[in-house]
């Protein structure tokens, strides 16, 4: 039987973010992509065939789902995905066994909202020192703007991440800037996306 697990989102997304990632992603020169909170490994199976020069390496938090990630490897017709690494992003990046030091990307979909806000702070302390000089980190998911949460559905989404953890809720794209200004990143693009869902593109500033 399968071990190919299926999120309805991830499945409807995808073909939305794959437009963002053709938009910034150089297809004709070799690079490294890290994928922070691959889930199912839907979204990587997905992305990779679109760019052959490219290496990417998922990595999960939940080890249960890596079943998952394996089977949807094996599937896929191109050979640029990297076996997936079990990374909790709280945790410092030199203790998780990179193939490379430094990455072109890194990709991060639906996490930070559906996680501790310690995640959040990991994610851009850790792309801080994984990224490249002009390296990139893409993100999608929900976000508040500036203290504004629009529209209802994203309030409404909101309050019900927050009563199932009072730990998880949408994050304010102003204090991601806070975070990514500590390490020398900062936003380069969003992109609004359908179903109220944004996708940030940020940069690392070479000094
Ligand atoms: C809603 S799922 C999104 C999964 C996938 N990116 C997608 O869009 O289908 C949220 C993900 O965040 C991951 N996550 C939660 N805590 C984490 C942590 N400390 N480090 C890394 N990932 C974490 C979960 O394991 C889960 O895979």
């Amino acid at each position: 039987m399968s071990k190919k697990i299926f999120y309805p989102a991830t499945e409807r997304n995808k073909p939305h973010i794959l437009k963002v990632l053709q938009n910034h992603l150089n297809e004709t020169q070799p690079g490294n992509l890290l994928e922070i909170a691959s889930g199912t490994g839907q979204h990587v199976s997905f992305f990779a065939p679109h760019f052959p020069s490219i290496q990417f390496q998922p990595s999960e938090y939940d080890g249960s789902l890596l079943k998952s990630i394996k089977a949807f490897i094996e599937d896929t017709a191109t050979k640029n995905i990297r076996p997936p690494l079990e990374i909790d992003v709280t945790t410092k990046s030199k203790t998780w066994n990179l193939p490379v030091e430094k990455f072109d990307y890194l990709l991060n979909v639906n996490m930070v909202h559906i996680s501790p806000y310690k995640c959040t702070e990991g994610l851009f302390q850790n792309a801080g020192d994984v990224l490249k000089d002009d390296g990139l980190m893409i993100m999608y998911g929900p976000y508040a703007n500036n203290g504004v949460i629009e529209p209802q559905s994203n309030i409404d989404f909101d309050r019900g991440l927050r009563s199932q953890n009072p730990e998880w809720g949408l994050r304010d794209i102003e204090d991601l800037k806070v975070l990514a200004d500590k390490v020398g990143i900062k936003l380069l693009k969003v992109y609004d996306l359908p179903s109220n869902n944004k996708c940030l593109v940020w940069v690392k500033i070479a000094y």
